[in-house]
Parts: structure tokens; C-alpha cells; sequence
């Protein structure tokens, strides 16, 4: 483990970019106890992974629209959220009502958990299969992904670089969870051995109810046209964008944090499009991208068309 920018370490063979609180939680993640009922979600930040966990909870939970306004945070929770804080400094249990830990362990089965971490930082029950749970993991392409991310960490991070600075960070694999290919193609390259589902961004934003009847098939779950549509209709953009229970308000509010999220245009449930780097990026920028991920993808065999 080594410090690589301020505030970051980098860990295993992969380089893998992390706060450097990752250090006092590696053993609780390595040791964490996994269940065969457990339903992980694991894919690179702003890649959609709010979006889809709330797809999947519902989903799972029998379509409780009631007990959806509950915060996300609480009923799907990030495996690794105590990295991102000094505990010292701030206490989430301030915002889960209870110890981190023991939080996460008594979830209702089957337990929703979401992670960005790397296929080899994942708890060793996962890696070496001594558990089975599902796992589904979502893919969006890397330059709406990077732009997502500026965003994120403009307001959640107090990132004060240029947007090109902030490309080449997230080129050289310098941002948290980073290299993404390298992230992306570990979960990839398990996807004979463990019970995985890729789904893509794109396939939502073009056809949602086709990808819900996916994720609903893969999980075992039935559910009827009209509450497909129904569910559609609850995980459109402008009513993601209106729930309070989905979008990072509540979290910037129990820790009062001098931000007003919902006015700015950098909200966390910001744009929602395909392609939107196109007009945030200078064609120089889009080609370090595209020859970047040509390099990556050498002697791979993934391939975005069919994710
Ligand atoms: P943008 O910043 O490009 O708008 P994550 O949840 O993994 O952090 O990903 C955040 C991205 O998902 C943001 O992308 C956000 O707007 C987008 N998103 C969230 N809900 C969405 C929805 N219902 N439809 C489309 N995009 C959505």
C-alpha cells in the first residue's frame, strides 16, 4: 500500500486507487461474512448504480413502494462506506442509526449490497466462491463515467481542478476505484465462475422494461406487465431526480454539509444521458479515450456490444 496522491493509497497488483481510510477497513472486507442469499451489486462509481439499486430493491422487495422511502443508503448500503470518512472526524452511524458493522450485518434477507471495489478487494468468501450470492454488475461507457465523476467529486469531494486535469486523473487510474478497466475487466473475467449479470446503462436508458425483466428473471422474481410499467414510470429520471429517498440529499443533510444539491445543476442525479461527453470533452480528449481503452482491451474479450 502505497500514498500515490493526497489523501489516496494505491493497493495490489492492479493499482487499485483508494481513500486512505481503505487501510483500518481492509480486514473487516476481507473477513466480511457473506450469505448464498445475498445480492451484491458491483460496477465502477456513476456508472448508474443508484439507478439500478433502486431497481433491484424493489424488485426484490415485492415492489414496496412504501418501504422505498426509506433512504437507499440504508435499505442497499455500500459495502465499503466507511472508507470515504475519517472516523474521527465524521460518524455515519449518525446516518444508519447504528455501528457501521453491526448495521450492515443485520440487514433483512436477502441483503442488498453495493460495491466499487476491484474483484481481488472483494471479502475472500466472494473471490474464492465459498459463497454463492448473485451478483449484478452494470457497465457505462468510460467517457460519460468520467464526466459523471467530475461532477461528483466537484460537490462531494471539493475537487478543485480542471475538468482536463481531472480526465488524465481518471486516465491514469488515479481517482477512487480506479483503473477503471482494470475494475471493470475484474468482475469481467469472473463472469464463467460466479453467478454474475451484466446489464449496461445504455439498455436502460433505451429500453428500461426489457432490462427489468432481466434482473427480475436473474433474481428469480415474477413480475406482471403493468407493474412493469408501473416500475418503469417510478425509475424514470425526473421522478429519480424529485425522491428524496434515492438522491444523496438526506446524506448531505444529517452531516450538514454546506452544499444545496438539489439547486445546483451538478445535482447528483444530474443529466441521465447517453453520450453527453460529446459536448463536455475537446476531440483530443475523446481519442486519449478511445486509444486509451483500445490498450486496455488487449486480448480481451469484452466487448460493450454484447455486455
Ligand atoms: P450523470 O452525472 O451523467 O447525469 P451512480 O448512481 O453510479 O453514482 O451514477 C450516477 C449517474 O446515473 C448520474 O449520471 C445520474 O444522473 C445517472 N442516473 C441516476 N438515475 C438515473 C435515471 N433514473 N435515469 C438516467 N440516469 C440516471
Amino acid at each position: 500500500v502505497t500514498e500515490v496522491r493526497k489523501g489516496f493509497v494505491e493497493v495490489g497488483s492492479d493499482n487499485v486507487c483508494l481513500p486512505i481510510y481503505y487501510e483500518k477497513y481492509e480486514k473487516f472486507l476481507n473477513k466480511f461474512e457473506v450469505r448464498d442469499s445475498d445480492i451484491y451489486l458491483l460496477a465502477h462509481p456513476k456508472t448508474g448504480t443508484t439507478w439500478t439499486q433502486e431497481m433491484i430493491w424493489l424488485i426484490v422487495n415485492n415492489l414496496d413502494y412504501e418501504g422505498a422511502r426509506q433512504i437507499l443508503l440504508n435499505r442497499f448500503p455500500l459495502l465499503e462506506a466507511p472508507i470515504y470518512v475519517d472516523d474521527e472526524v465524521v460518524d455515519i452511524s449518525a446516518l444508519h442509526g447504528d455501528d457501521f458493522i453491526t448495521f450492515i450485518n443485520a440487514l433483512p434477507e436477502p441483503r442488498c449490497i453495493k460495491s466499487h471495489l476491484h474483484w481481488s478487494l472483494l471479502p475472500e468468501q466472494i473471490q474464492n466462491r465459498s459463497k454463492k450470492p448473485k451478483i449484478i454488475s452494470i457497465f457505462r461507457n468510460p467517457e460519460d463515467t468520467c464526466v459523471s465523476f467530475y461532477y461528483y467529486c466537484k460537490l462531494f469531494e471539493g475537487y478543485r481542478g480542471t475538468f482536463e486535469e481531472f480526465c488524465d486523473l481518471f486516465l491514469a487510474g488515479r481517482l477512487s476505484h480506479g483503473p477503471f478497466w482494470k475494475l471493470v475487466l475484474s468482475l469481467w473475467n469472473e463472469r464463467e465462475n460466479s453467478n454474475i449479470l451484466f446489464i449496461k446503462y445504455i439498455d436502460m436508458k433505451n429500453d428500461l422494461p426489457s432490462v427489468i425483466r432481466k434482473v427480475a428473471q436473474f433474481l428469480g422474481r415474477n413480475i406482471d406487465e403493468d407493474h412493469i410499467d408501473k416500475l418503469t414510470k417510478h425509475l424514470s429520471f425526473d421522478s429519480m431526480k424529485k425522491n428524496p429517498a434515492v438522491n444523496l440529499q438526506p446524506l448531505l443533510d444529517t452531516f450538514a454539509l454546506p452544499h444545496n444539491l438539489m439547486m445546483d445543476e451538478g445535482a447528483f442525479i444530474r443529466r441521465g444521458i447517453v453520450d453527453g461527453y460529446k459536448s463536455e470533452m475537446t476531440m483530443e480528449q475523446i481519442q486519449k479515450f478511445k486509444k486509451w481503452t483500445r490498450e486496455n482491451l488487449v486480448g480481451s474479450d469484452f466487448d460493450e456490444e454484447v455486455v
